[in-house]
């Protein structure tokens, strides 16, 4: 049997950290007898440059006869690049919006949790850390404002815009069980992160995650309003087990998640919907200023892939061996620069290593 992995290497770093997944998906297949069979789709700025648009209809249809998709990173530097000249509709991020509605990706997991290595990287206090932490991001992905209705208009000279945030029961639901169920797995306790003292929507989110919690009586289920949230996420971060929340929160509240990790270059996150199938991207973008350098973290693409084993194929063994590698590289002293601690580090036996380096490190180790 072989496994069908759609690969979108996208924009920025996306190819140079998506290579170093890609060495840890090969030696997985050496050693586990795996057959791993990629095709590559073009998404974001690169499908703009070939085909005018940043996701074709056939790319859509491409992911669709896939297993699971790993990707890197869409979108450039918004001032120079010329993709963003035209409408955002047209425009890198559109297609990333587009694969994750057309394939009802409506889960996205996200974890933040601190290698006990990476403590000098973490930017909390010792006695915040304490033993670590383990945050489970669950951010709905295909409703809310993201894909509510935009228009600008204007009246007699003044511009208005408008952003809707809508969400029905069932996208409310789904998203809930996916995060109970989640729960059930780990420490059973959910955060619902809402803004119900003001919004509508939160209110509706609020009840429906209530309803949805009377089939999970062993989850302790708390609400918690989204500025709290943020606050709490530096403040005490231990306090967290699954943290579900709608799509615009959960893309501020996990990009506040990855930096306590250290750094966004490590933060993983699989996009889920009802069936195995996932798309599997690093957390953070493609930064455009380090792309081509060499120096980016593919620890979020290679964790990424082992996600996609984890959920997708179902191959716990393999998974858990991309993690423990990615670990003992970690031990070993290896870092590239975005969790390099700085000064002095080389004396306390760090060492800065190249994104290539790093990748083939942890290929080696599984
Ligand atoms: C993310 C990114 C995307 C999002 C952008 C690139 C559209 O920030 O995956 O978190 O906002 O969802
Ligand atoms: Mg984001």
């Amino acid at each position: 049997m072989h496994y069908h992995i759609g690969v979108i290497r996208g924009d920025g770093i996306g190819p140079e950290i998506v290579n170093e997944a890609l060495k840890a998906l090969n030696k997985v297949s050496e050693k586990y007898h795996r057959d791993f069979k990629y095709e590559d789709i073009l998404m974001g700025g690169c499908s703009i440059d070939v085909y005018g648009v940043p996701l074709t209809d056939d790319a859509i249809m491409a992911a669709r006869l896939c297993d699971a998709i790993l990707m890197g990173s869409i979108g450039g530097d918004a001032k120079t690049s010329p993709w963003y000249k035209l409408t955002p509709d047209k425009r890198p991020e559109a297609g990333l919006l587009k694969i994750r509605k057309a394939l009802k990706l409506f889960a996205n997991l996200r974890p933040a949790h601190l290698y006990p290595e990476l403590r000098s990287a973490c930017p909390l206090r010792d006695d915040i850390i304490g033993d670590g932490f383990d945050v489970m991001i669950v951010r709905e992905l295909t409703g809310g404002l993201y894909f509510g209705k935009k228009e600008t208009w204007v009246i007699d000279g003044v511009a208005t815009a408008i952003d809707e945030l809508k969400y029905s029961e069932n996208e409310i639901r789904r998203v809930a069980d996916k995060a109970f169920q989640i729960a059930m797995k780990r420490n059973k306790k959910v955060t619902s992160v809402d803004k119900a003292n003001v919004l509508e929507s939160s209110r509706l989110w609020r009840k429906i995650v209530d309803k949805e919690h009377e089939k999970y009586p062993e989850i302790e289920l708390i609400h918690m309003l989204v500025d709290n949230c943020a606050m709490q996420l530096v403040r005490d971060p231990k306090q967290f087990d699954v943290l579900l929340t709608e799509n615009m929160f959960g893309d501020i509240l996990s990009d506040e998640a990855s930096m306590i990790m250290g750094s966004i270059g490590t933060m993983p996150s699989a996009s889920l919907n009802e069936t195995a199938f996932g798309l599997y991207e690093p957390s953070g973008g493609s930064a455009p200023d380090i792309a081509g350098k060499g120096i980016a973290d593919p620890i979020a693409a290679i964790v990424s892939a082992a996600m996609m084993l984890r959920y997708s194929f179902n191959m716990t063994e393999e998974a858990d061996a991309i993690e423990s590698a990615v670990k003992k590289v970690l031990a070993d002293g290896y870092r590239t620069i975005d969790i390099m601690p700085g000064k002095g580090s080389e004396i306390i036996g760090l060492k800065e290593v190249s994104t290539a380096e790093m990748g083939d490190l942890i290929a080696k180790a599984i």
